[in-house]
């Protein structure tokens, strides 16, 4: 059945995947964009773009009128409880009979760090809400370690603040390729996902990953929370945002991402991407030439 997809958070990382994805799977793709400098490029793919600010719920209803399914994405603010709200608001109004919602795994109440507390509030709001529903907890994106290729390009060292952490780490293409499967097939209604890569990862077998794939060895240098928010606070990121992935770094730090979930494998039938195939495919950020 051709369906109407409206798809949130439309030019950050995933979402732009999962409109990769899905351009060519014969439904109608909406992307909801607040910036409306940002719309041309989705258009140029043949998206119906419609302008709307998920914190502002006087600008939604147009977007959401006939939609059918819809992917939810927030970005890590702490607004995000109110932009989930506003949007499970306007499906509700709307009739969407299916709402997809980008989670996090380790979402729960009392959770270490307040990005995954915040999640909880919204993942209850969703199910509370009597809108048909399906949470995707994504662990830690590979996508990430591109934060740290100037020191690898430049000294050969992988300077990250996860202590001997292990973490189930996924390709965000991965997560991509999952949602488009899980907005476009049946069977995902009041399912719980968690999405992790094949294999829990010491930070150093991510740096001989990336090694190996350009070609020189790579070490892992672990380097204390306060330090990388000293940086980030330097780069002009804001206190809360700051605080925020020092909490994230602990949470990891103390081992809160080993695990490995098989979720992925069941609904797509192969398996995710490997830390091997990451490095391989973004060699080039990390300094191949
Ligand atoms: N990174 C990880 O390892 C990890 C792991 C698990 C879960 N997650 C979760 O993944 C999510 C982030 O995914 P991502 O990396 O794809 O996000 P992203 O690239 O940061 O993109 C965020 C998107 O949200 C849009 N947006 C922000 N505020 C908005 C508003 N008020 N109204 C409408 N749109 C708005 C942004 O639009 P603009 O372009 O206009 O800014 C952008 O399109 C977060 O919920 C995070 O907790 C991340």
């Amino acid at each position: 059945m051709k369906k109407t997809i409206l798809i949130t958070g439309a030019t950050g990382n995933i979402s732009s995947g999962i409109i990769t994805n899905l351009k060519d799977s014969g439904h109608n793709l909406r992307a909801l964009v607040r910036n409306p400098e940002k719309a041309d490029a989705l258009k140029a793919k043949g998206v119906d773009v419609r302008i709307g600010d998920l914190e502002k719920p006087w600008t939604l209803d147009a977007a959401f009128a006939g939609v059918d399914t819809l992917w939810l994405l927030t970005a890590g603010d702490p607004r995000s409880p109110e932009q989930n709200s506003n949007a499970i608001w306007a499906a509700k109004k709307a009739g969407v009979k299916h709402i997809v919602r980008m989670s996090a795994a380790g979402a729960e109440y009392n959770a270490p760090a307040i990005s995954y507390r915040l999640h909880a509030l919204s993942d209850a709001e969703l199910v509370g809400s009597g809108i048909p529903y399906t949470l995707v907890k994504a662990q830690f994106f590979a996508q990430n370690f591109m934060m740290a290729a100037d020191p690898i390009k430049e000294k050969g060292c992988m300077f990250m603040s996860l202590a001997d952490g292990k973490i189930g780490i996924i390709d965000a293409r991965d997560i991509s390729e999952f949602a488009a499967k899980v907005l476009t097939t049946e069977g995902h209604a009041g399912k719980t996902y968690t999405l992790t890569g094949p294999a829990s990862l010491h930070m150093q077998q991510v740096a001989d990953a990336i090694g190996a794939a350009i070609g020189k060895p790579i070490k892992y240098v672990a380097i204390p929370v306060d330090g990388v928010k000293k940086v980030l606070a330097e780069k002009g990121m804001n206190e809360w945002a700051v605080n925020r992935f020092g909490e994230i770094f602990n949470a990891y730090a103390a081992n809160g991402g080993d695990m490995v979930s098989e979720d992925f494998r069941r609904v797509t039938g192969k398996a995710p991407r490997s830390i091997e195939q990451f490095a391989k495919d973004f060699a080039g950020v990390f300094g191949k030439s």
